[in-house]
């Protein structure tokens, strides 16, 4: 099977994600036939460095042997089970174990990131309704906000490319300022502008919280939105602001959680704790799908009733998956034993300093949270994320930009030499698209 033979096949037969298909006429496939480390092979033998961890999800390389081996094992021993009137080993260690880390009680489990913020929806509407405040029933969530695909969770994300066909069909909800620094006022610093942005929510939330259910957010950086990184102070504000007005917070860690902002998760620079933390993606290494929410035993409590439906009868067939538990629980290992956070300190500073080399073209805001790097490109060419990515490609550099802005979200395991191609690659691809 050559690459030409598995690319036919695949535009024969597969419907892609997010994507115009016909597109595809003039931007070809990747047929991806295997993966090691930082980097990805397709079926001719060219390789591409995976710049963005395959959407963000694979922590530690492709091909991990101990998350391979946590997987095989399971493997051998369960399959999978129904999560409704049973339980096994791997669910039960990674709800404690995830606990442990968050601070927060039960871990209720779904699939992939957009089940677990409607999850969270769910659950802050039905712990309203549970309590005798019905009137709580709306959501508000950020400008530029992304929280998933799925009705539930596209009502309310607020990028207009996803969002606007389905418009009838959603949920309606209210976007607050976001505090995303690049949206500052010239010479405002990123702390008055984020506390310029919570001083606005909690003008709406004061005016509104009768019939708020919940506040949404994205910690600390709005990864779809281009990277807009913001200010610590906000979360502490906007947790203040929540627990004044009986709101409730819903962290979505799925894109930062698990290391990606610097610490294990990006409300700890905040100094705060959600009512409900929603986490997929590197949960699992980016091995399989698998997310969860964990919320306090306070709201537990409200759905701990003898009637059936105050319970929360929410499911998925492959809730909790073992197989899927077994790669978290190998991938929690991982951090652990090898001081991951710690060591991330040091790469993440290599790296920046490295960019810095980039500042030399047309661009600004180069900025990092942890092990997420972005910078925008000063350019009026709307078709610059496909021609940046088909040119980066074409120089075995999986980059896929955001509109204008580039960054860089690789498997943690990157060392110097692929930092080094990695800024080189771009810094070549650059001079020749811009
Ligand atoms: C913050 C955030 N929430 C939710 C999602 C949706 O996750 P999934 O694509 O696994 O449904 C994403 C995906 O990029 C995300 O970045």
């Amino acid at each position: 099977m050559n690459n030409q033979d598995l690319l036919s096949r695949s535009l024969q037969s597969v419907w892609h994600p997010c994507t115009q298909m016909k597109h595809h006429e003039t931007y070809p496939l990747i047929p991806i036939q295997r993966g090691e480390g930082v980097w990805l092979y397709d079926a001719d033998g060219h390789q591409y460095l995976d710049a963005v961890s395959s959407w963000w999800v694979n922590l530690f390389g492709h091909n991990n042997p101990r998350i391979k081996d946590a997987i095989k094992q399971q493997l051998d021993t369960l399959e999978h089970v129904m999560l409704a009137g049973f339980t096994h080993e791997p669910v039960v260690t990674l709800s404690e174990k995830l606990s442990q880390l968050t601070g927060l009680g039960h871990a209720f489990y779904g699939s992939d990131g957009a089940s677990a913020t409607e999850i969270a929806l769910k659950m802050s509407f039905h712990y309203w309704r549970n309590v005798g405040k019905t009137g709580k029933t709306r959501f508000i969530s950020l400008q530029n906000s992304y929280h998933g695909e799925t009705l539930g969770s596209l009502g309310v994300t607020d990028v207009a490319i996803f969002k606007d066909t389905y418009a009838p069909l959603l949920i309606q909800s209210a976007q607050m300022p976001s505090p995303d620094f690049r949206l500052a006022e010239s010479g405002e610093d990123a702390e008055a502008f984020a506390l310029r942005c919570a001083a606005q929510l909690e003008a709406y939330v004061a005016a509104h919280h009768a019939e708020l259910a919940a506040f949404i957010i994205e910690p600390l950086v709005q990864c779809a939105a281009g990277m807009g990184m913001y200010h610590s102070v906000y979360l502490s504000k906007v947790r203040e602001i929540c627990s004044r007005y009986e709101v409730h917070l819903i962290a979505d860690e799925i894109a930062v959680g698990f290391g990606r902002s610097g610490t294990m998760f990006a409300c700890e620079q905040g100094g705060i704790s959600p009512d409900f933390m929603c986490l997929s993606k590197g949960i699992t290494g980016g091995y399989l799908p698998l997310s969860a929410v964990l919320t306090t035993d306070h709201i537990y409590q409200a759905f701990y009733q003898d009637a059936t439906a105050k319970g929360f009868l929410h499911s998925h067939s492959y809730t909790g998956n073992p197989l899927a538990c077994s790669a978290a629980l190998a991938t929690l290992a991982i951090f652990e034993a090898d001081d991951v956070i710690e060591k991330n300190k040091l790469k993440s500073a290599a790296l920046m300093q490295k960019m810095q080399v980039l500042t030399d073209l047309k661009t600004q805001h180069l900025r990092h949270h942890g092990m997420i790097f972005a910078f925008d490109v000063m350019t009026e060419n709307s078709q610059f994320s496909k021609q940046c990515y088909q040119a980066a490609v074409a120089q075995g550099l999986l980059l896929r930009p955001i509109g204008h802005t580039v960054y860089f979200m690789p498997p943690y395991t990157i060392d110097e030499s692929a930092m080094d191609f990695m800024v080189d690659t771009t810094y070549l691809v650059l001079k020749t698209v811009l």
